[in-house]
């Protein structure tokens, strides 16, 4: 009988954005193989209705478990915004979002307890992490943004130059002028923008990225359930929604280093 903990981890974003919390994850436990599911025919999720995400959340997660994952990492935040107890409702695997890592990184990380947010329009709209950290710090000051055009810079690797310059400074002047100083990246495809980001809000800004800890708590979930994998090498499996050439084009940049070719796969009965 295989043993469970020699399954994979299942990780799925709507695009390219949830191989940063990838390359978090191989770097922390690799030993560990990952499925990687990118939605690409259906990115971006921020701009559509929670119903829709849900349901393409949804059959995301259902992809991965029939690959036979031991836990799912929700690696997009628009989804762990909205979906996320959904998904708890329904299926019985471990499920790990990417709000609550980010908010315990960002209480961490602020002095001033001036907390600033920026995600896709839908994660801004759930209010999940402006509650999330209201809970667990009363007193903080959290001011949400919604950035909707970064995504599709990303997607298309624009990562610097005038373009992405002029559409962060209109993002994010406001922030600026509140003396925001933590600045939570709630999107799993911001960390790209990192260096672009400080040179518009200074360097004296945090950048909480939620990469590292949402990693640390995928290996604490393992290791409560006796499913940490501690021996061999694992490896990472990629899979597109559509036009996997585009995925394998850019998913170095976001992983960080270079990845195997995805496969392409259709979602839904199919899956
Ligand atoms: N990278 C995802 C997130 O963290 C999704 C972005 C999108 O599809 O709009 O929110």
């Amino acid at each position: 009988m295989p043993n469970i903990s020699d399954h994979p981890i299942g990780i799925f974003d709507s695009g390219l954005g949830g191989l940063t919390v990838a390359a978090a994850l191989h770097k922390r436990l690799p030993g560990e193989d990952i499925i990687y599911l990118g939605d690409t025919a259906r990115v971006p999720y921020g701009t559509k209705s929670i119903q829709t995400i849900r349901r393409y959340a949804l059959e995301c997660a259902l992809f991965l478990l029939k690959r036979e994952v031991k836990l799912i990492v929700v690696a997009c935040n628009t989804a762990s915004a909205t979906a996320l107890p959904t998904l708890r409702e329904i299926l019985r695997a471990p499920l790990i979002g990417v709000v609550e890592p980010g908010v315990n990184a960002a209480l961490q990380l602020s002095k001033s307890g001036r907390i600033g947010v920026i995600g896709t329009p839908s994660t801004i709209r759930s209010g999940a992490y402006q509650s999330t950290l209201k809970e667990l710090a009363p007193a903080a000051d959290v001011y949400g943004k919604a950035c909707p055009l970064l995504v599709p810079l990303a997607e298309e690797g624009r990562l610097d130059g005038p373009v992405v310059d002029l559409v962060l400074k209109g993002y994010l002047t406001s922030l600026k002028r509140l003396r925001v100083g933590t600045l939570i990246l709630g999107c799993t495809h911001y960390p790209l923008f990192k260096r672009a980001i400080k040179r518009v809000m200074g360097d004296e800004v945090s950048l909480v990225d939620s990469a590292e800890t949402t990693a640390a708590a995928v290996e604490d979930a393992l290791l409560r359930e006796g499913l940490l994998r501690t021996h061999g090498r694992g490896g990472i499996k990629c899979y597109a929604t559509d036009i996997p050439r585009h995925f394998n084009r850019l998913s170095g940049l976001f992983f960080g280093e270079r990845l195997g070719r995805a496969a392409r796969v259709t979602l839904g009965d199919a899956a």
